[in-house]
């Protein structure tokens, strides 16, 4: 994302607290962040808040002969790969709407030729209210793109819809929108993260730690370099990626189902789910009681997803290997075994990077060549497994 230019514009809601969160996170990734605000939303933040964070001058008024823009709007305007309104009250998506331009701000957002984001966050009346729903679906028809409002409590004390979405949904959003032109542009890739639960009764299972980072990252990944993105996700504690078409299952039998009923027509499959190789062979409709004797669980070994799904045609395929031994020569019987291009393979019987971490060591796998990964965090891993991907696809 780095060297990409967003201009944020930031209005009057209380939720004008939020941007600079969102501000801080975008230039922590190594975006430009260009600020710009209304005076409303300066009576809520100070633009020194937003200056402090981003680096950069705070614009705030039309006619300001002392900043470095000599015609302001349509400089920042030119300048913006993304034009993103957080938090947008009722009455700039009303101007936004209406191409009223009386102010720095709405002036900017009518000179772009960017894409532009809009984040709602007001109080659910007036989010509900016609006239604003008609603007919304206005700016929708013309390309705008939404994120939110989110469900829950207001400044008001009331709780509805109208809260600004999280600054993780919407930096989402602005990978996404960046990474359109990417170098997985117009691909489909379907990625299948988490562990599988195999249950025993309605309130125990077999399981396994697997926490979904991984392949919650390559999915997330995938989306901000323009691919088009399913993600077929175990129960997992994580927050669902924006951008990204999510299928929530529970068992390796569920999951096969949406693999094989997903696959069909993607370019791409990454399998870095943690499948369940044996699963209760019966289970039970009521919670078992403990009894005094030894419990038995008969078991029998679940259909092995790859294997199943070999004769739909995708270009690429990645399989993951957890191992505690023999990495490269257990992940090589895999990539014939499952038909794979190659395998990541991680040591699992380490301590170095525990299940649950937010960081990975790897062996990219191939025929002929085992290339280790530094330790890297589990999102840089994603992406030199889609480096590969990309050259992959590029050769098929
Ligand atoms: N996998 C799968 N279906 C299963 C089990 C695993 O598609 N029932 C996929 C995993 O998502 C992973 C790859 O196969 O991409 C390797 O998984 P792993 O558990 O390491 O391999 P297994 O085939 O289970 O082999 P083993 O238990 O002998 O290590």
């Amino acid at each position: 994302m780095s060297q990409r230019n967003v201009v944020l514009g930031v209005t009057g809601s209380i939720a004008a607290y939020k941007a600079a969160d969102l501000a801080s996170r975008l230039t922590q990734a190594g975006l430009s962040v260009h600020t710009v605000m209304t005076e409303n939303a300066t009576k809520l933040v100070g633009p020194a808040t937003f200056r402090a964070l981003t680096g950069r001058p705070v614009a705030t008024e039309m006619f300001d002969l002392t900043n470095p823009f000599s015609i302001e709007h349509v400089s920042l305007a030119d300048l913006a790969d993304v034009f993103v309104v957080a938090p947008a009250t009722a009455n700039v998506i009303a101007k936004l709407a209406h191409g009223i331009a009386d102010d720095l701000l709405t002036c900017t957002a009518l000179a772009t030729r960017a894409p532009l984001l809009v984040a709602p966050a007001m109080h659910t009346a007036m989010w509900e209210n016609p006239a604003t729903q008609a603007n919304v679906e206005t700016l929708r028809t013309r390309g705008v793109r939404f994120v939110g409002p989110a469900v829950g409590r207001l400044a008001s004390g009331g709780h509805g819809a109208g809260r600004m979405a999280s600054v993780d949904d919407i930096a989402d959003e602005i990978g996404a929108i960046l990474g359109r032109n990417g170098d997985l542009a117009g691909r489909r890739i379907l990625v299948t993260a988490g562990g599988t639960r195999e249950a025993i009764d309605p309130v125990r299972f077999l399981g396994n730690p697997s926490s979904g980072k991984m392949g919650y990252a390559v999915a997330a990944a995938a989306r901000d370099r323009g691919a088009a993105v399913t993600l077929v996700s175990g129960p997992t504690s994580l927050r669902r990626p924006a951008g990204v078409r999510v299928i929530d299952v529970v068992s390796a039998d569920e999951m096969l189902e949406a693999v094989r009923s997903a696959l069909p027509g993607q370019d791409v499959l990454v399998m870095a789910a943690a499948v369940a190789d044996f699963a209760p062979k019966t289970t039970l409709s009521h919670k078992a009681k403990k009894g005094d004797a030894a419990l038995k669980l008969d078991l029998r070994r679940t259909a092995d997803i790859l294997e199943t799904v070999r004769a739909i045609p995708v270009k690429v395929k990645v399989g993951f290997a957890a191992e505690t031994e023999n990495l490269v020569e257990n992940a090589r019987d895999k990539l014939e075994r499952k038909d794979l291009d190659f395998v990541v393979a991680n040591d699992v019987g380490g301590t170095d990077c525990p299940f649950g971490s937010d960081e990975n060591q790897a062996i990219l796998v191939n025929a002929d060549d085992a290339t280790s990964t530094p330790r890297l965090s589990k999102r840089a891993l994603a992406d030199l497994v889609l480096d590969r991907v990309v050259t992959l696809l590029e050769n098929a």
